[in-house]
This record gives C-alpha cells, structure tokens and sequence, in this order.
C-alpha cells in the first residue's frame, strides 16, 4: 500500500506558492516548449473524460493560469470555477480569460470554500503533486462531487519504457530543468523541484489506487505520451 509521498515539511506551501509566483510570467511558454506543445492536448484529453453535461458545474483545482478551466468553460458547463492559492498565477488567468464567466477564486486544494456536492466535476491537472497533503485534497474533491459527479487527475508520472523512455528520462531530468529556469529567469531551481517533486510523488498507479482508496468507483487511467503523463478519472458513488 502507497503512503503519503513527501514527508511535507511546514513550510512546503508557502515554498510551493513562491515558487510559482516566480515562475509564473513565463509558466505558459515554459509548458507549451517543454511538453513539446502536447499540455494542452492533454488537457483536452481531461476534459474529454470529465464528459460534462450541459449546465453541470465543473471545479478546477490548482488552475494556475487558467488553461484547463478555459477548456470546461467551453463545453456547455453551467458553473467553471478555477481555484488556485497563488495571486499571481490567478491574476494571469484573469488577464487571460477576461470577458469569459469563469468565476477565479484563492484558496487551498486541502480547505476547499465550497458546500459538499456543489460540483459535477472536480479536475486537477499538474498540481496535485504540489499539495502537502494530496490524501486529503483527494478528500476534499470527493466532499464537494456531488453522487455521480467526476474526479479528473491529469498528473506526471516516470515514462518508463527502454529506449524512448530513457530518451524522455534524460530529457526531463537533464536537459528541462536547465532550459526551463533560464527561459523562466529563475535561479533558486523551482523546475530543478518539479523535476524531483514527480519522482518523490505516487506512480500512476499508486495514484489510482489512492483515488479508489478516497472511495471513489469505476477508477480508470490512461497513460500519455510515452508516460510522462496519466490521465485518472473516478466516480462519486
Ligand atoms: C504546475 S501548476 C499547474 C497549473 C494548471 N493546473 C495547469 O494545468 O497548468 C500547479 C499549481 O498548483 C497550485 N497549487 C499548489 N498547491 C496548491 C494548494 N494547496 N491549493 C491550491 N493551489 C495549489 C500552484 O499555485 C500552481 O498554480
């Protein structure tokens, strides 16, 4: 059985929070260059699965700058929350998606401000990894699906295979750090830690297992792109 993956130290919100603000000018070309443009595909991918219904209410947890709660607000949604607890990644979400009703919210992933069963679909891309404590987040999304409603987790994981997957390996744990932090201007190794925080955090699978673990059903994932990624979806019973 999987454990709680980092030891999460008191200061590592705080830490994590600073370390996106610092990079968040940059964060989007950073992404779209150094997932060979394949983030947002990605993206849509979670939406595809998250099969949201018209009018449904969908909520997207650690959105960063916006981009997976710009997909929902696409689909028909009645409701696209983006939630994120850092300002500044916020604020380029707003700049980025003025005029759409998105509604953009600060707040924590762990002490999520919404009523239990307020949301179809709860979706978290990339940031999971991020949270002190993702067994609790995990409780969290599940607090606030209502019967029914879908859990999407978009995460990266270790590709895994010989030849590609040593090439993809080198490549994420040599070569994107480096490019990463100058094209971000950032010297104090923020992606050298997003490089180390996807080793130290669940497999793919251990990821699952977690999620049917929160008691969610019908768990399914997906691997992409060689690995570096998954893709998870469960069911609120
Ligand atoms: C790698 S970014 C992913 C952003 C976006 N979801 C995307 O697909 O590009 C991780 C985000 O998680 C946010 N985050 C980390 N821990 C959080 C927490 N406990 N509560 C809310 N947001 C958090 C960070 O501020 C950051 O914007």
């Amino acid at each position: 059985m999987s454990v709680e993956p980092q030891p999460a130290p008191a200061d590592k919100a705080l830490r994590v929070r600073e370390m996106f603000a610092r990079i968040a000018r940059r964060y989007d070309l950073n992404n779209r260059l150094h997932s060979f443009w394949r983030d947002q595909a990605w993206r849509r991918s979670a939406v595809r699965v998250a099969a949201v219904q018209p009018g449904q209410a969908v909520l997207d947890v650690a959105c960063g700058t916006g981009d997976l709660a710009g997909m929902f607000d696409r689909t028909g949604a009645g409701r696209v929350v983006g939630l994120d607890f850092c300002e500044e990644m916020l604020d380029l979400a707003r700049l980025k998606f003025a005029g759409r009703r998105i509604e953009w919210v600060r707040g924590d992933a762990m002490e999520l401000p919404f009523a239990d069963g307020s949301f179809d679909v709860v979706s978290i891309a990339f940031g999971i990894r991020n949270v002190s404590q993702p067994r609790r987040a995990l409780e969290e999304f599940v607090r606030v699906l209502r019967p029914g409603g879908r859990l999407v987790v978009l995460e990266f994981d270790r590709p895994r295979g010989r030849v590609l997957g040593a090439a993809a390996r080198f490549y994420l744990d040599q070569v994107m750090p480096r490019t990463a932090a100058w094209l971000a201007g950032d010297r104090e190794g923020a992606y050298a830690y997003l490089r180390d925080s996807v080793k130290a955090f669940w497999t793919a699978e251990e990821l699952a297992g977690e999620m049917v673990r929160s008691r969610l059903s019908d768990v399914v994932s997906r691997r992409l792109t060689l690995g570096i990624a998954a893709l998870h979806r469960g069911v609120r019973p």
